[in-house]
C-alpha cells in the first residue's frame, strides 16, 4: 500500500499518496451527542431538511463506482457553498451484508458510510441515511423482514452516540403486491423496532407503498406512540415525462408545462399537504426530479412548480439528483445547470 503523506492537519485536509494521487479527505469533527427520547420535534427536523439533494447512482449501485459515481469529498463542499441545506444518501446495504444470520455488514462499507456521514455533519448539514435497492425484500417481504431488521439494527449500534443531524429512513420505495400495505406495514414494525432499540431519540422518516406515493401514505399504520417521525413521498408525475425515454416513461421530446398539468401537480401536492394535516406528521418531499434528456426548459419548469409547492405546504425536500441522468450538476463542465439551480435553490 503506497504510503499517506498529510498536507495539512484537521478536518477537510486534503492528502495525497507516494504517486502524488489526491485522497479523499478524513472529514472534520462534529458533537457526538445523540437526540433524547422526546427531544426532538418532528416538524422542527423536517424543516431543517429544507431544501437538500439526493447523490444518487453512488452508494446505491451494486458496488459504488459502477454506475458511474464515487461519492467526492468535494460533492460536500459544493452542495453546502451552492446553498442546499441538506443531503439523502442512498445505500445499497444488502449487497454489502452477509445472506444468512446475524447478516453482518462488512466493516469497510460501514467505513465509508461513516465517511460520508462525517462529511455532511462536519459541516452541520443534516443527512439522510436509508436502505436502497434492495430488491430481495420487495419481492419476499416476509422473508427479508428479519434480515432488513439486522441491517438496522447494526446500523442503529454503529451511529447509535451520532448527533441528531443523522436520519434515518427505513425503506426506499416499497413497491406492490407482494409488498402491499400489509406486509410493508409488518416490514416497518419490526425495523422501526430495532432502530429504537438503540435509537430513541432519532428522527426517522417512512413512506407508503407503491414506490412511496403520496397516497398510500394513509394506509401506513403510524404508531400512536412515535411521534419522532417524517413522512416522506417521491413525486415523479406526470411519470411520462420526468422518466422519458427510459424505465417505463414516454418517448424522448415529452413536453410538460400545460395550465392542467400544473394545476395536476398543484392538486396533488393539496392532497399530500391535506393528508398531512389530518395524520399531524410532516412531509419530506424525498425525491423528484426530471430525466437530462428533456428540454431544460420544462426540466426547470416543473422543478420549480414542485419547489414551490413544497414552499407553499411547508414541506421540506432532496431533489434527485446532483450527477447522475437526472443531474442538476454537470460533473464534466464542473459547473450547475443554471436553470435548475435557480429553481432549486435561488
Ligand atoms: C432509483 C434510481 C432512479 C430514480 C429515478 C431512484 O429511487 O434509485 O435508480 O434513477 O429513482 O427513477
Amino acid at each position: 500500500m503506497a504510503a499517506m503523506v498529510s498536507l495539512a492537519c484537521g478536518g477537510g485536509a486534503e492528502s495525497t499518496d507516494a504517486l502524488g494521487v489526491l485522497r479523499d479527505p478524513p472529514p472534520g469533527d462534529f458533537e457526538r451527542i445523540p437526540p433524547e427520547p422526546g427531544e426532538l420535534d418532528p416538524f422542527a427536523q423536517n424543516a431543517r431538511l429544507g431544501r437538500g439533494m439526493n447523490i444518487g447512482d453512488a452508494l446505491e449501485a451494486p458496488v459504488e463506482g459502477q454506475w458511474g459515481v464515487r461519492l467526492q469529498y468535494r460533492y460536500f463542499e459544493l452542495l453546502q457553498e451552492t446553498g442546499f441545506d441538506s443531503l439523502r444518501l442512498p445505500i445499497r446495504w444488502s449487497s454489502h451484508a452477509a445472506e444468512t444470520a446475524p447478516y453482518t455488514i462488512q466493516p469497510e462499507f460501514m467505513a465509508r458510510i461513516e465517511w460520508a456521514v462525517g462529511h455532511a455533519l462536519a459541516r452541520d448539514m443534516p443527512v439522510i441515511i436509508n436502505v436502497h435497492h434492495y430488491d430481495e425484500i420487495q419481492e419476499d417481504p416476509a422473508g427479508h423482514s428479519a434480515r432488513l431488521a439486522a441491517l438496522w439494527r447494526q446500523i442503529g449500534e454503529h451511529f447509535a452516540d451520532y448527533p441528531a443531524g443523522l436520519y434515518f429512513e427505513v425503506l426506499n420505495e416499497p413497491k406492490l403486491d407482494p409488498m402491499t400495505d400489509a406486509a410493508w406495514n409488518a416490514v416497518l414494525a419490526e425495523s422501526l423496532a430495532a432502530i429504537r432499540e438503540s435509537n430513541p431519540g432519532r428522527t426517522v422518516l417512512v413512506g407508503g407503498t407503491e414506490w412511496n406515493k403520496w397516497y398510500t401514505l394513509d394506509e401506513v399504520v403510524w404508531p400512536e406512540d412515535d411521534q419522532n417521525l417524517i413522512a416522506t413521498f417521491h413525486y415523479y408525475e406526470p411519470f411520462s415525462f420526468t422518466h422519458q425515454g427510459w424505465s417505463g416513461g414516454g418517448p424522448e421530446g415529452t413536453t410538460w408545462g400545460t395550465e392542467a398539468e400544473y394545476t395536476r401537480l398543484e392538486t396533488d401536492f393539496a392532497e399530500a399537504a391535506a393528508w398531512s394535516a389530518s395524520a399531524n406528521r410532516p412531509l419530506h418531499v424525498g425525491e423528484f426530479g426530471v430525466r437530462n434528456v428533456a428540454a431544460i426548459a420544462d426540466r426547470a419548469a416543473w422543478t420549480a412548480a414542485v419547489v414551490d409547492q413544497c414552499a407553499e405546504h411547508g414541506m421540506s425536500f432532496a431533489y434527485w439528483d446532483l450527477v447522475s441522468n437526472f443531474n442538476a450538476y454537470d460533473d464534466v463542465k464542473g459547473a450547475w445547470i443554471p436553470e435548475l439551480r435557480a429553481a432549486l435553490v435561488e
